[in-house]
């Protein structure tokens, strides 16, 4: 893809960036001229393999206040101050309420929304000084849905919504934003145990009625990080083919 630069000059850290949704992102950012700092639980080798010397890989557990630690050193060695965080890591098992356990619900925060918080704390006094910086929660269209099994996944990504909006009215007079992307069902690992009926029948609820792949869900991530968003912060933006509509 040619490099039309609206990225040119920015670091972005992208969790859960070894592979699927997270992937397809960090690879989309460095092809705007971003540097890329891409984190997973094990290293990202293929996701840093596609983007080249503009890529470091970082193993680190998003839930883990060191991880974050280790993310701004490997951040600050290569690239220096970072200007964009897309937290995109999730945990998603599929428990009814009668099988969930308090162990299932704390990972399920942890992962999905201490992140968020860890983040914020870690990387907004540099976007501060830098007077710009831009957060992208990555949440999932399944708030709004009837998905079972799912109790506490829909609290943590509903929590990414709060989460951005409180942030964005913290940190909004030097030039930082806060939003979130609601991804729908999406071609990834995360839903290969899906069958094909369970899938067909998510996507036919779509105004667009097929499956999205990762790249699909990448523009709104890419606009969110530019200037041309600077005036939009708080917002939750869906990205589902048209299945879940707001307002
Ligand atoms: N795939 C979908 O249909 C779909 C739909 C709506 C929302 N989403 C959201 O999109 C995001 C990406 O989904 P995906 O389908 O690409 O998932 P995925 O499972 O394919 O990839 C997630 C990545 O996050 C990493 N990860 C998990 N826990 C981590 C931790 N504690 N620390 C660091 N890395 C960790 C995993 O190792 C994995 O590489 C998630 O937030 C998910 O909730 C996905």
């Amino acid at each position: 893809m040619a490099n039309p630069g609206t990225h040119q000059n920015r670091v972005a850290v992208v969790t859960g960036s070894g592979r699927g949704i997270g992937a397809a992102i960090a690879i989309a950012l460095a092809s705007r001229g971003a540097k890329v700092v891409a984190v997973d639980l094990q290293p990202p080798t293929a996701t840093v393999a596609a983007i080249g010397p503009a890529a470091v890989g970082v193993a680190a557990d998003v839930s883990d206040p060191d991880g974050w630690s280790a993310i701004a050193r490997a951040a600050e060695q290569a690239f220096g101050n970072v200007d964009i965080v897309v937290n995109n890591a999730a945990y998603y098992p599929n428990h009814s309420i009668e099988d969930l356990d308090l162990e299932t619900w704390r990972k399920t925060m942890s992962v999905n929304l201490d992140a968020q918080f860890l983040s914020a704390k870690q990387f907004v006094p540099g976007m501060r000084r830098n007077q710009w910086g831009r957060f992208v929660g990555i949440s999932s269209n399944s708030i709004g849905l009837t998905v079972k099994g799912m109790s506490h996944y829909i609290a943590s990504k509903m929590g990414i919504v709060g989460f951005m909006r409180g942030l964005a009215n913290d940190v909004a007079n030097d030039g930082i934003t806060c939003n979130a992307v609601l991804p729908g069902l999406t071609h990834t690992v995360a839903t290969e145990a899906q069958g094909e009926e369970q899938r067909r029948a998510t996507w036919q609820a779509q105004a667009i009625q097929r499956f999205a792949e990762p790249e699909e869900i990448v523009g709104p991530v890419l606009f969110l990080t530019t200037d041309d968003a600077a005036f939009m912060t708080g917002q939750a933006l869906v990205v589902d083919g048209g299945q879940y509509r707001v307002g």
